[in-house]
């Protein structure tokens, strides 16, 4: 069974494949944590509560009661009674006090998952998961907490949400309300997140733990380029192969906080949630709060199960567009061709020459609107620039159509520019503190989406676009954080909610988009990879990954983007040389084969192409046909790290029946006097043979000993390399 509760000792069981995780009811009411980890037989499991141990629970030694809270391994610790580490929940009564003593009151198991309303969320069958649900009160406040755990039958993950209901008479605040909380025994881990900058994004970052708390979090508004709502403890061996891994990846696109804790005893707390600083939410009697998911993924077989486990699970039970498996259309983006400098017969040019060369749509990026030539006006103004695009936009797809290619067109339906018409109209639609300047940013203010006429002002006008034209494509920008914080739409004792009700605001505008327009492919932007994370994947099947096209730069932020998200969600383009971002020069063909390992499109300007370069792109959209289904549906295997290790970069795609896979190597910088190289290969079936390069090799000496990479000079060559079973 996958959950279950033992009367005997008192503790919840829930199951994976492969994994158990065990939580006790412990003295007084208390939820403890027990175990998460392999799968175990949980007979005899709760000797690991140390319930015999000095301090004692408080039942048989009240005086110590602190040390208890301190210290013992809580399910979903609270502020305020004694427990000292970071606590998960931290209410304020009415009267100011901070502190709730939440005790178990029951359980209900049910087949399925309920949804988060109003967030996005890993969603299940009755028949793949089921959910657990844990009823704490305070009866002071007179608040319900129920912490939900949902267990996938088939993939080693287990989701978690906490769900706060005021049943009392008086208002609360809600300071707190992380999504989980895992406390670990005294062991020794590294820490892996995800951190960097804009064009720098998901950089993979590993150290060792120490005392005290390490965190990554945002407080900018978005799930942002600098850190990353992922964090993964590991013991010190692990590997892609070997070694344990307990991940936590928050499903939410707003302020987070993960972090991992050592503490006085050697014990481990690790936490994720929406960030507390800044974040209160008044909960009056009788309302909800809903606290978004976290997926908790735990491997004892390295990185690269618990990859594999992310990417079937968003593949299978997160991702919604129809378009998640089926064949996207290769696009042309204009904005590094022409940025800001188009006409409509600059983009039919481009168009007409990419259609020839296997490209299927053209992207009408940045500066199609308004008055804009520039990115210092108009946001807010959806209404096509005439004077620009001659004819409107019905005529310029229309004519793009003629050469056979879809349309698709950008938005950053999120803001507001001071030299706007709507700004002139509704100045107190920008976040904005009376009083003060607003800061700006890229000369751009944000729109108050946590006010319901302005997420209805604001679809309105993007779908009012869309119904004008057959547009097939949108891509969603949003290219500043959050500051100034404040609303005229919320009292002072309410402020505190704006951040959660924006990125709720978000998710409202993204849901009315895909519920109206279900054809429509949406690819998710900000300022490259700002929002790249589980909440916009709810909506989007792919999200753009960075502004840095260059290829090498994208080896990192690619590996780090992979090493949670499936490859068919991560945008890449090939870009001209020297690239616009970092000025390298790389072959045509390493951008090709460092795009193919994402959605794969184009960044540049193709009527400025040199023949031969346009004979590669044929050659790049004919790979894009033929392999475009395995790499969307295929297992990631890493195989080196340029970044991480100084070696060439190298990773595999391998289809789920092992059949087939394609592996891809980046040899950055050339050596002297080397010779040929041997790289082990991973995920396929040792006793098959499988023909590579029209050489049959058996399984399990091209995992053990390796293929022969030859030798090659010339600074980033990349090779690709089909790995077929042959009888
Ligand atoms: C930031 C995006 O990441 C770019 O791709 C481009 O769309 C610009 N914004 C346009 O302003």
């Amino acid at each position: 069974m996958a959950v279950f509760y033992d009367e005997q000792q008192r503790i919840f069981v829930l199951n994976t494949p492969d994994t158990s995780y065990v939580i006790a009811i412990v003295d007084d009411g208390y939820l403890g944590h027990v175990y998460y980890g392999k799968k175990v037989d949980t007979s005899g499991i709760r000797y690991l509560m140390r319930e015999d141990e000095p301090p004692y629970v408080p039942g048989v030694n009240r005086r110590e009661k602190n040390s208890f809270l301190d210290m013992f391994p809580m399910e979903y610790p609270e502020t305020g009674m004694g427990d000292y580490r970071e606590t998960a929940f931290c209410v304020r009564s009415s009267a100011g006090h901070r502190a709730s003593e939440l005790k178990y009151e029951g359980y209900e198991i049910v087949p399925g998952k309920p949804a988060l309303e109003g967030l996005p969320a890993t969603w299940g069958k009755e028949e793949d998961c089921t959910t657990l649900k844990l009823f704490c009160r305070d009866s002071l406040l007179n608040l319900q907490v129920c912490l939900m755990y949902t267990v996938f039958e088939k993939l080693d993950v287990i989701t978690r949400s906490v769900l706060v209901e005021n049943q009392g008479q008086e208002s609360v605040y809600l300071e707190k309300v992380l999504s989980a909380c895992l406390d670990l025994h005294d062991r020794d881990y590294e820490m892996i997140s995800l951190a960097g900058s804009w064009a720098r994004e998901r950089h993979i970052q590993r150290t060792p733990l120490q005392y005290g708390r390490q965190n990554a979090a945002s407080f900018r508004g978005t799930s942002s380029h600098q850190e990353h709502p992922f964090m993964a403890l590991v013991t010190p061996e692990t590997t892609q192969e070997t070694g344990e891994v307990y991940a936590m990846n928050f499903v939410y696109s707003g302020n987070f906080l993960a972090q991992a804790e050592k503490n006085q005893f050697d014990s481990v707390r690790m936490t994720m949630g929406i960030h507390p600083e800044g974040f209160t939410w008044k909960l009056e009697p009788g309302e909800q709060f809903t606290a978004p998911e976290v997926v908790m993924v735990y491997s004892d077989a390295g990185l690269g199960r618990m990859t594999r486990t992310f990417h079937d699970l968003y593949r299978n039970n997160l991702i919604r567009s129809p378009y998640l498996y089926k064949e996207r259309p290769i696009l042309i983006n204009n904005w590094e061709a022409t940025y800001f400098d188009f006409d409509e017969q600059k983009l039919i040019d481009i168009a007409r020459e990419a259609s020839v060369l296997g490209i299927e749509m053209l992207v009408m990026d940045d500066g199609w609107f308004g008055k804009r030539s520039y990115d210092d006006s108009s946001l807010g103004d959806w209404q096509v620039n005439e004077e620009k695009l001659k004819g409107g936009l019905s005529y310029l797809v229309e004519e793009v159509k003629k050469t056979g290619m879809k349309f698709g067109i950008w938005f950053e339906p999120e803001m507001i520019s001071p030299a706007s018409e709507l700004f002139q109209k509704h100045p107190d639609w920008a976040i904005q503190i009376p009083g003060r300047e607003i800061t700006q940013s890229r000369a751009q203010y944000v729109l108050d989406l946590s006010r319901q006429e302005v997420v209805d002002a604001v679809y309105e006008m993007i779908a009012a676009v869309l119904h004008s034209a057959d547009i097939s494509y949108v891509k969603w920008d949003m290219n500043r954080h959050l500051t100034t914080l404040g609303s005229s739409g919320l009292p002072g004792d309410r402020l505190g909610e704006l951040m959660h009700r924006f990125t709720l605001g978000v998710y409202q505008l993204q849901e009315r988009l895909v519920r109206e327009f279900p054809d429509l492919l949406l690819e998710n932007c900000s300022s490259g990879g700002s929002r790249f994370d589980p909440g916009m994947l709810y909506y989007s099947p792919q999200i753009w990954c960075s502004d840095d096209t260059d290829a090498i730069e994208r080896l990192a932020i690619q590996e780090g983007t992979a090493l949670i998200y499936p490859l068919s969600c991560i945008g890449a383009h090939v870009s001209v040389c020297p690239n616009h971002t970092v000025g390298r020069n790389t072959p045509f063909e390493t951008r090709g084969h460092v795009a193919l390992a994402g959605t794969f499109g184009y960044e540049l300007d193709i009527t400025k192409l040199s023949d031969e370069e346009k004979e590669l792109v044929k050659e790049q959209t004919a790979l894009y046909h033929k392999y475009q289904g395995l790499i969307a549906k295929g297992d990631y295997y890493r195989l080196s790290s340029w970044t991480q290790e100084g070696k060439p970069d190298s990773w595999m795609v391998v289809s789920k029946n092992k059949e087939k896979a394609l592996l891809f190597y980046v040899q950055v910088l050339a050596r002297a006097n080397v010779k040929s190289s041997f790289l082990r290969l991973q995920g396929l079936l040792p006793d098959r043979r499988y023909e590579i390069d029209g050489k049959v090799y058996s399984g399990d000496v091209l995992m053990h000993a390796g293929i022969r990479i030859p030798a090659m000079q010339g600074d980033f060559r990349s090779l690709l390399m089909e790995v077929k079973a042959v009888e």
